[in-house]
């Protein structure tokens, strides 16, 4: 199991030793969720964040758009150093056309689902995508509670990938800690996002390797 702190989670106010920080604690790669206040009621900070972020860190950057009209902006985090780019299958772009337009950057492409959403959702994509990113949380916020029932989309689009020849990995975000990264691991989970479990632990080394123990 890959952990992948959430930045959302870090002190702002020292945004480069917070990213070392975690790069020492042994994070697989590090989740920064973008905030358009339209796609979801908050917002946070867009590319020029990221690009000041980037310098400080060697580890992957897993940008989860949560915007409503990503295709606008995905030159632009792509130039600030984004490895990995999210997008939700309930946006306003056109889904296709704009995981080609990730694709043709050299990112990665990953598509996400809200709770509401069916796993069906991502099938007619899979072969444009690198990662899906299955919500376990409503949108939004940091320090949620898990929804346990989201896990079931987990198997489902495993199999679905596997019996059409595609090798995708899934990733978990919102509400996981030591409480509940177990039931993720069980589900087949390959990347957990873990925000104030991580940020906001005494100890994020100690955080990090008690989360790996656990799945
Ligand atoms: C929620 C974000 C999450 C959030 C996770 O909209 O996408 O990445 O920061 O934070 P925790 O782990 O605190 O639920
Ligand atoms: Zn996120």
């Amino acid at each position: 199991m890959q952990i992948a702190p959430s930045f959302l989670s870090c002190d702002f106010s020292k945004l480069g030793e917070e990213l070392e920080r975690m790069e020492k604690a042994g994070a697989d790669l590090i989740h920064l969720d973008v905030m358009d206040g339209h796609f979801v009621p908050n917002i946070t900070f867009g590319a020029p964040v990221i690009k000041w972020g980037r310098p400080y860190t060697k580890l992957p950057f897993d940008v989860h758009l949560m915007i409503s009209e990503p295709h606008r902006y995905i030159k632009d985090f792509a130039e600030a150093g984004a490895d990995i780019i999210t997008i939700h299958v309930e946006c306003d772009s056109d889904i296709g056309a704009t995981l080609d337009l990730i694709n043709s950057f050299g990112v990665k492409a990953a598509l996400s689902v809200k709770p509401n959403t069916p796993a069906s959702a991502v099938f007619p994509y899979l072969d444009k995508l690198y990662m899906v990113l299955v919500m376990t949380v409503e949108p939004g916020f940091g320090g949620q509670s898990f929804m346990a029932d989201m896990l079931p989309k987990v198997g489902e689009i495993k199999r679905y990938a596997r019996e059409h020849g595609h090798d995708i990995l899934i990733e978990a975000d919102g509400g996981i800690n030591e409480q509940t990264i177990a039931e993720c691991a069980a589900a087949g989970i390959d990347i957990s996002v873990s925000g104030t479990g991580v940020f906001k632990a005494p100890d994020a080394a100690k955080a990090i390797a008690q989360l790996k123990e656990l799945a």
